[in-house]
């Protein structure tokens, strides 16, 4: 695992935008996952600075949500369907039709699932899986106690995930209970992850994740297994972690033919 501490928020997003604008100048055409929540939105953010001012073309790109809540219509100002338009999608030139979103109001939600897990699969795999990471170290919406092999499912929110959501609904009671998540096995098929995260509400989790062993109660903790993740984090994040002088020292000493 890469672990890149920076100073603050805005420079965690900066160097998370380059490496998604790399990736997108490198392969126009590639498979991105993507994130909901708070912590994506500077790095929403700065990739529309970069559509508007630099000229990346989304225009071949396709993505995949991670996940969406069950009974609400695409429609609804909670949806993550209405998160990606209003935060994401309406400011950039993605082709509607390569943007996949979990159907929360399928009504068959295994089928909806399976369905989700093949259309991945039909596209090639996602070639770069951004994440956050819950308080509780969830990624996706991969609660603690899920199977670390799980592929996309229903999943049931904790209390701490609901009331940590509210702030995108008008009343707490209004968050869905149910979410139609991509599995963690579906998140590790990836061919790459990039995780954010940043202030001190997630040192604890940024510490379990990298530092603590694998367990399905630290959801996160299973991408020790991924070859290629790269977590970048700002100090406040990164406050827990025992060896965060050594991660220091690894990105400012990268060999030439890495950096
Ligand atoms: C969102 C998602 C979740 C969030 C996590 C952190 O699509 O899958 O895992 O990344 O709950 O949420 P924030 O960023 O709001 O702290």
């Amino acid at each position: 695992m890469e672990v890149i501490i920076q100073k603050d928020a805005e420079m965690v997003a900066k160097l998370a935008a380059n490496k998604i604008m790399k990736l997108v100048n490198q392969r126009p055409n590639c498979n991105l996952g993507l994130a909901t929540g708070t912590t994506p939105l500077k790095l929403y953010a700065e990739l529309i600075r970069c559509h508007k001012e630099l000229g990346l073309d989304f225009s071949k790109v396709s993505s995949f949500n991670l996940d969406e809540y069950v009974g609400l219509d695409s429609n609804h100002p909670g949806s993550y369907h209405c998160y990606m338009q209003e935060h994401f999608f309406k400011h950039v030139n993605m082709d509607k039709k390569k943007t996949h979103i979990p159907n929360g109001m399928a009504k068959n939600i295994p089928i909806e699932c399976e369905a989700y897990e093949a259309k991945i699969k039909a596209c090639g795999g996602i070639d770069l899986q951004i994440l956050g990471i819950g308080h509780d170290g969830h990624i996706g919406f991969n609660e603690p106690s899920s199977s670390l092999g799980s592929r996309t499912r229903i999943k049931t929110l904790t209390e701490l995930t609901r009331k940590n959501n509210a702030c995108f609904f008008k009343r707490e009671k209004e968050v869905p209970y149910h979410v139609i998540t991509m599995g963690i096995g579906t998140i590790l098929d990836s061919k790459s992850c990039l995780l954010l995260a940043f202030g001190e509400s997630k040192a604890q989790a940024i510490a379990d994740m990298i530092e603590g062993p694998v367990s399905s109660m630290v959801p996160a903790s299973a991408l020790q297994f991924h070859p290629h993740t790269t977590v970048i984090i700002d100090e406040a994040a990164a406050s827990m972690l025992k060896r965060k002088n050594y991660y220091r020292w690894v990105f400012d000493n990268l060999p030439h033919w890495q950096a």
